[in-house]
């Protein structure tokens, strides 16, 4: 499984760059607009630095102004991957940038049926979100399971992104599931990082250490 990041803060996609780890950054309208920021020139900073896959969203509902908006975004570096919602409308739309060669990710996925509309239409990725499933008392990691299973069964190509993930234990089980991608904010790339038992240990090391040398 992957990591994306979940953010459209410039500091925090190079701070998880520099990690190594970082094999995509997924951003929304809501993201951006924290950032008060110029959605293109930001995307355009995004793009600069990071040559994998980043997601922007669109904003306008209609499939003629998802094309609009989404070309242009596409204009903008050549790993922009176009996000569309799992509307009607995103689905002809999804169907339409995959003709052209744009790649996209259908996102505010929370069925394994949603899932499967969107990779039949063409989507590169399909984002289910677990935490959204979550806050509302259903198991958003069982859609995981059902979606991975589907895709799997059927051969589907398009990729599972693991989305609205709001802790470590999402990220394990996202992976255990079958996830390709886990996008996550960087508060929890942070958690995924550090364990009590580490910074013990190390502790002891440098004290053992010191006491040798005295
Ligand atoms: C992913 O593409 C979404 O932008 C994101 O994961 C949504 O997360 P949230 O439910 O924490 O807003």
């Amino acid at each position: 499984m992957k990591f994306f990041i979940d953010t459209a803060n410039i500091d925090e996609i190079r701070e998880a760059h520099e990690l190594g780890i970082l094999g995509g950054v997924t951003t929304n309208p809501s993201l951006v607009a924290k950032e008060g920021v110029d959605f293109h020139e930001r995307l355009r900073e995004i793009t600069s630095l990071v040559s994998e896959s980043v997601s922007a969203e669109v904003i306008g509902l209609k499939y003629e102004e998802m094309i609009e908006e989404g070309k242009e975004l596409a204009a903008i570096a050549p790993n922009i991957t176009v996000k569309v919602p799992m509307t009607k409308d995103g689905l002809k739309a999804v169907k339409t940038f995959t003709e052209l060669g744009i790649k996209t990710n259908v996102t505010l996925i929370f069925s394994a049926n949603q899932a499967l509309l969107a990779a039949r239409a063409g989507a590169t990725y399909v984002s289910p979100f677990l935490g959204r499933l979550d806050d509302i008392g259903q198991d958003g990691l069982s859609l995981i399971s059902e979606i991975a299973e589907i895709f799997n069964v059927h051969r589907i190509k398009s990729q599972i992104i693991a989305a609205s993930i709001r802790n470590p234990i999402h990220v394990t089980e996202a992976a255990l599931r079958g996830a390709h991608i886990a996008t996550i904010p960087s508060k929890v790339l942070t958690q995924l990082m550090n364990h009590p038992l580490t910074d013990q240990g190390i502790e002891k090391f440098l004290a053992d250490w010191n006491k040798s040398q005295k």
